[in-house]
């Protein structure tokens, strides 16, 4: 195994092998970080967070939010955010930069659509390229006047309007849709209801009651009642099932390895990964140790022999961002393994299905890329490579997760981007990674 790190470092080559032994705490969970921040900005009053994401994404979220005068303090881990209330932002005569985070600049659509000013929001090349008009449409519906930039994607344009409610079936299964949604409900006097047909994690109507507003989910169908103040709240963030990923995914396929991650995030609309490699015959044991809705507790996982398996569309939101991940546990696996019903991957920060399939290609692997999947053939022996992650952060990892079983250097080109969702990433991987001479 051999890893070339983005600062350089060349770990030996193929007279290693690469273990993960240990226990971690990996770093608050994203998604429920924008949330958090943002709902506490629409609350009136004082909202605590702690164990909140310090990644990439979340403090373009915080500084969006800051833009629009909302005070954040931030220290370690804990932010304090004074929050405004729901018509208690300013108006920000520049562009609100959302990065590389489409989560920061859907969600902020839905809470700007209701505001009585003009805003823009702008981000990198990526968000350019990324399918905004999803957002756009139903805030229309809700009365918002929107419009997308010269690719459908950013900058969004938002007039600023009054809103009213709507009864909304999603095309695709997306939580980033289906919350800006919500969002903007909180502005329309009665209720908004939101269909998906394929359930996407459910953050934001698990959040929404914390801060006072009045969510209803069933069949399929969830309702939000508008028109009233948020009350604050005090939030303690769960590890990031996200960032777990990777140290279970490479435990599952490093011979002796065995890892134990504490206070990590176990909601159900986010560890389809689990689901699918214990299906695959993976020895995790999963304990539960608090949360409400939000779950959280301790996940062991170790090494042992996996088989293919088929992952219908029915299952790929509740482990979207891990997809590249499972490919890469795909590689080992005895047998084939097929993903379907995963074209939203085309849509993320990269095409996340044809990236993967020329990265494990050039490592050796035989994958076959489908307009709405691939086909993983197992039991491939990887070698070293020089790869592109595209700047996206997920390609980062799972390349790096690759490594740690090829034989013979893997180079990241951009790995430093693994920042806008797990900026430790290089340095945990090293404190887990033990080597052994073959
Ligand atoms: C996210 C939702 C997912 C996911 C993204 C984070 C969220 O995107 O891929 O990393 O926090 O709502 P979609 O909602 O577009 O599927």
């Amino acid at each position: 195994m051999a890893i070339v790190y983005p600062r350089g470092a060349v770990l030996p080559g193929s007279e290693v092998k690469a273990i993960l032994r240990g226990e971690i705490a990996v770093p608050g969970d994203k998604s429920l970080s924008h949330r958090a921040l943002m709902l506490g900005a629409l609350a009136q009053g004082r909202t605590v967070i702690t164990n909140l994401s310090r990644c990439r994404d979340v403090r373009s979220t915080i500084a969006c939010l800051r833009r629009l005068g909302v005070k954040i303090a931030l220290t370690r881990g804990t932010a304090v955010v004074d929050g405004t209330g729901r018509y208690g932002l300013k108006r920000c005569r520049q562009p609100l930069n959302a990065g590389n985070s489409a989560t920061t600049l859907r969600l902020l659509a839905g809470i700007l659509a209701g505001q009585s000013f003009p805003s823009v929001l702008s981000g990198d090349a990526s968000l350019r390229r990324r399918p905004m008009e999803r957002v756009a449409a139903p805030l229309r519906l809700m009365g918002a006047r929107v419009t997308t930039g010269p690719d459908g994607g950013a900058p969004v344009r938002i007039a600023g309007a009054s809103l009213v409610p709507v009864r909304y079936s999603m095309p695709v299964a997306s939580a980033q849709v289906k919350s800006a949604i919500l969002l903007a409900a909180l502005y329309a006097d009665g209720r908004t209801l939101v269909r998906e047909a394929l359930a996407s994690r459910n953050h934001t109507e698990n959040l929404l009651p914390l801060f006072g507003a009045e969510v209803a989910a069933s069949g399929g169908w969830i309702a939000v009642r508008g028109g009233r103040e948020l009350r604050p709240a005090a939030l303690a963030i769960p590890g990031d099932f996200s960032a777990a990923a990777p140290w279970i995914a490479a435990a599952c396929i490093l011979p002796g390895s065995r890892v134990r991650i504490t206070n990590v995030m176990l909601n159900p609309t986010r560890t389809g990964l689990l689901r699918c490699l214990k299906r695959m015959g993976a020895r995790i044991r999963v304990t539960k140790t608090g949360g409400g809705a939000e779950p959280y507790g301790i996940i062991e996982a170790g090494y042992s022999p996996l088989n293919g398996a088929d992952v219908s569309p029915e299952e790929v939101p509740s482990l979207i961002d891990e997809i590249p991940l499972l490919m890469v546990a795909a590689t080992q696996a005895r047998g084939v393994t097929r993903i379907r019903g995963a074209e939203e991957l085309r849509h993320k920060e990269s095409d996340r299905i044809d990236r993967m399939r020329e990265l494990l290609t050039r490592m050796g692997a035989g994958v076959i890329g489908l307009r709405d999947g691939v086909i993983v053939r197992g039991r491939q022996s990887l070698r070293g490579a020089s790869v592109d992650a595209g700047k996206d952060h997920r390609i980062v990892i799972a390349a790096a997760v690759a490594g740690m079983i090829a034989q013979g250097p893997v180079r990241i080109k951009d790995a430093d981007c693994v920042a806008v969702s797990y900026p430790g990433f290089f340095r945990d991987q090293e404190a887990l990674c033990s080597r052994q001479k073959k």
